[in-house]
């Protein structure tokens, strides 16, 4: 069987390889399932990991499997398995658990362990190959009225989380109503944010360097949201023109984003961190005595969020159904750019990596049968 892999830490090393098949028996207790890979979405991870820059090979193995967003049928169930069948669409959970209090309660999420064990990025093999099996606890179904969208699980979990948490930390002030959202980032996490922040019901803008008119902003304005190209209007512009937002989630992949975004934040208002930068860039110039005096004088929050364990993922495909009704047929304008198989890895990483207008690279590895 075929798959997609490259040797870890090593700059540009994504090839095909040759691997076993799975079998059910992989799982103890009657417990795995078997999925017929139909896609496998990638994002600025996989080009990360394929630069080098992270990522481990399982124990044992030279190579790690890429592969993290998958969409896929279920093919063969154990018999201790009750939730999916035959048939089922499905998708996958990232995180496997480590040794920490936190994964023995499901929040692999949130482990504090050194070591994360990812599929497809850190530890674990990855789902960019036929067919693949794992334990029914990481496999979570996908409605069959989504499947044009089921690649769009795995992103849209970690914004469900990311959200969640804001709301979670934010009970501390009892009585949090947000109104202004400011989404940093148009790529698929800051898109399918705005999305569901539309649905909760605030005022979202989106804020990118793509100029207008474009894509981005279409699909923004399709959720009731703004886009602003930063080419075009100054954060601080915005700021002054419709306030200081009560909730930023920041998505660009750049921590001087991240850090400046701390300048716009309203009082009692919440900053949620889910870029994962993996380079070595510093900030100098930043306002910080400014910024540290507003935020202790307006209890100002701000959470690091990464990945998304089964619950953020049944929230996250609720909400993409739920946008379907409200918004309908404008997320599927994300799915920019498909790929036929992963047998030229350079294409892939080309899409990826050069390709402004691809908003979404996903490869296509099968259909359901
Ligand atoms: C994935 C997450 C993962 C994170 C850190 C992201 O690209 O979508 O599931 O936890 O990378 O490895
Ligand atoms: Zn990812």
């Amino acid at each position: 069987m075929k798959a997609l892999a490259v040797n870890p830490k090593q700059e540009n090393s994504a090839h095909v390889v040759e691997i076993d098949a799975p079998s059910l028996d992989f799982v103890p207790n009657g417990r795995g399932v078997l999925v017929k890979t139909l896609q496998v979405g990638v994002d600025a991870t996989d080009a990360e990991i394929n630069e080098g820059l992270y990522g481990q090979a399982p124990e044992g193995d030279s190579f790690l499997v890429l592969g993290h967003e998958v969409f896929g049928i279920v093919e063969e169930v154990g018999p201790a398995v009750k939730h999916l069948k035959p048939g089922d669409y499905c998708t996958c959970t990232v995180r496997r658990p480590g040794p920490t209090m936190y994964d023995t309660i499901g929040r692999n999420d949130i482990t504090s362990h050194d070591e994360y064990y990812e599929r497809g990025i850190n530890l674990r093999h990855g789902f960019m190959t036929e067919k693949f099996v794992d334990d029914a606890e990481f496999v979570v179904k996908v409605p069959v009225g989504l499947k044009h969208l089921g690649v769009l699980s795995e992103p849209v979990s970690v914004c469900a989380k990311a959200i969640e948490q804001a709301y979670l930390a934010q009970t501390r002030l009892q009585v949090w109503n947000p109104q202004l959202a400011f989404v940093t980032g148009a790529g698929q996490i800051g898109l399918l944010t705005a999305m569901m922040l539309r649905l909760r019901g605030l005022e979202v803008y989106v804020l990118a360097r793509t100029p207008n008119p474009g894509l981005k902003e279409e699909i923004c304005e399709g959720y009731g949201a703004h886009y602003i190209s930063t080419q075009e209007e100054e954060p601080a512009d915005l700021v002054k023109r419709v306030g200081n937002p009560d909730l930023i989630i920041e998505a660009t992949g750049s921590s001087y984003v991240a850090f400046n975004s701390m300048q716009y934040l309203n009082r009692n208002g919440a900053l949620v961190w889910t870029s994962v930068t993996g380079g070595k860039n510093t900030i100098t110039d930043f306002p910080s005595d400014q910024v540290n005096l507003e935020w202790v004088l307006g209890n100002k929050l701000l959470v690091g969020s990464v990945n998304g364990n089964r619950d953020h993922f049944k929230k996250g495909i609720a909400d993409l159904a739920m946008a379907e009704v409200m918004f309908p047929g404008v997320t599927q304008k994300i799915l920019t750019t498909p790929i036929d198989g992963f047998d030229n890895p350079a294409e892939i990483i080309d899409k990826l990596t050069n390709d402004k207008s691809a908003l979404k690279v996903y490869v296509n590895i099968a259909e359901a049968s």
